[in-house]
């Protein structure tokens, strides 16, 4: 669908822990090998976050490194969306954390969890909230520990995860506003497909490994996802009024080069136009399409009026499609 927007993304940074869990270092501890990883899922490395550093710490450094870049001002930020499904605690949240380490004075905080999704849902909220009048100013970041989730005695999950966070500015802004169309939706039914649980181990009557790790049948979330996000696509270009070879970059949620080529190949769009934070950084499932857009901007590929289209996908199994006018640099 078309969406009305009065938002600009603004600003943008990321962060990610020093810590490198290489292919080889994973040789060492779980029976895999560098070649099977690659060959399968392109990842090279991963990061991981020490023992006592989580969520929030990466959020806040995140947001950091945009303040000092972009001399963005985040004091007068009158909301902060978290998206994440590794937070600290329950309650308080992370965006809570994060507003208290910012000193924001005057503004609401929210968690978003929609998984590998997380950032897209966050984004679309953060343009509801200011294009609706109701807010001004909304800092996003997506942000996850996946170590703290994995058992890394599992090889088909703990080769693929890893850590990171990404955060914008997203601002009220009728000149340049950034939101062209959206497209969104959910498989709850297929959820046992990947999953994490914590006080209930039952979904439909399937029972969860109630361990606390992620879990995850590859091969079927693979194949929902090869199918729905080239549909999803499809939808989000028809609503927008552009066609395919008009967008200058497509950024697919990095979970497995094998996929973001079959989506590719599917959507029509060359490899070369799309961007991943995959190959040193894992799936760091919401992170990873800031993650991505981050570097692109750093490296002086994605400019302000670029056609941006961002897909996220995993766990729920949620889905959501942005196509963006990208607002850094007007
Ligand atoms: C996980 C994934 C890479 C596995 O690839 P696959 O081709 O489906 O591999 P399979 O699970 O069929 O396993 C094939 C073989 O490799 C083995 N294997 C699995 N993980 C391995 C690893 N890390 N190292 C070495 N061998 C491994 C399996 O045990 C199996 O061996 P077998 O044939 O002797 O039984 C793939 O299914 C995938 O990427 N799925 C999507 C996952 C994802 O991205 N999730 C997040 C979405 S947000």
């Amino acid at each position: 669908m078309k969406i009305l927007s009065k938002a600009r993304i603004s600003a943008i940074g990321s962060y990610v822990p020093n810590k490198i869990l290489s292919n080889h270092d994973l040789e060492q501890i779980v029976g895999t090998n560098d070649e099977w990883i690659v060959q399968r899922t392109g990842i090279q490395e991963r990061r991981i976050a020490e023992d006592g550093e989580f969520t929030s710490d990466l959020c806040v450094k995140a947001a950091r490194d945009l303040e000092s870049r972009f001399h963005g001002d985040l004091e007068d930020v009158d909301m902060i969306i978290v998206c994440t499904f590794t937070p600290d605690y329950c309650t308080p949240s992370v965006s809570a954390m994060v507003q208290k380490e910012l000193n924001i004075s005057h503004c609401g905080t929210l968690d978003v969890n929609a998984a590998c999704a997380g950032f897209t849902y966050g984004l679309h909220l953060a343009n509801a909230l200011i294009s609706s009048g109701l807010h001004r100013k909304v800092l996003v970041i997506a942000a996850e520990t996946m170590s703290k989730i994995i058992d890394y005695t599992d090889r088909t999950t703990c080769v693929l995860f890893g850590d990171g966070a990404g955060a914008v500015l997203v601002e009220y802004d009728q000149v340049h506003p950034s939101f062209i169309s959206a497209h969104l939706g959910t498989e709850g039914k297929d959820g046992a497909n990947l999953y994490c649980t914590n006080l209930s181990p039952e979904m439909d009557g399937m029972e969860l490994a109630s361990t606390g790790f992620l879990v995850q049948n590859g091969r079927e979330v693979y194949k929902w996802a090869v199918n729905t996000i080239p549909a999803g696509v499809a939808s989000l270009m028809q609503g927008s009024g552009l066609c395919i070879d008009e967008v200058n970059w497509f950024v697919p949620h990095s979970s497995n080069l094998r996929m973001i080529s079959a989506i590719s190949e599917k959507c029509e769009v060359p490899l070369e136009r799309m961007l991943n934070s995959l190959v040193n950084y894992g799936n760091t499932s919401s992170a990873t399409i800031p993650l991505a857009l981050d570097q692109g901007v750093l490296d002086g590929m994605i400019r302000a009026g670029d056609k941006v289209l961002i897909y996220g996908f995993g766990g729920g199994l949620t889905h959501c499609g942005l196509l963006l006018d990208w607002g850094i640099g007007y």
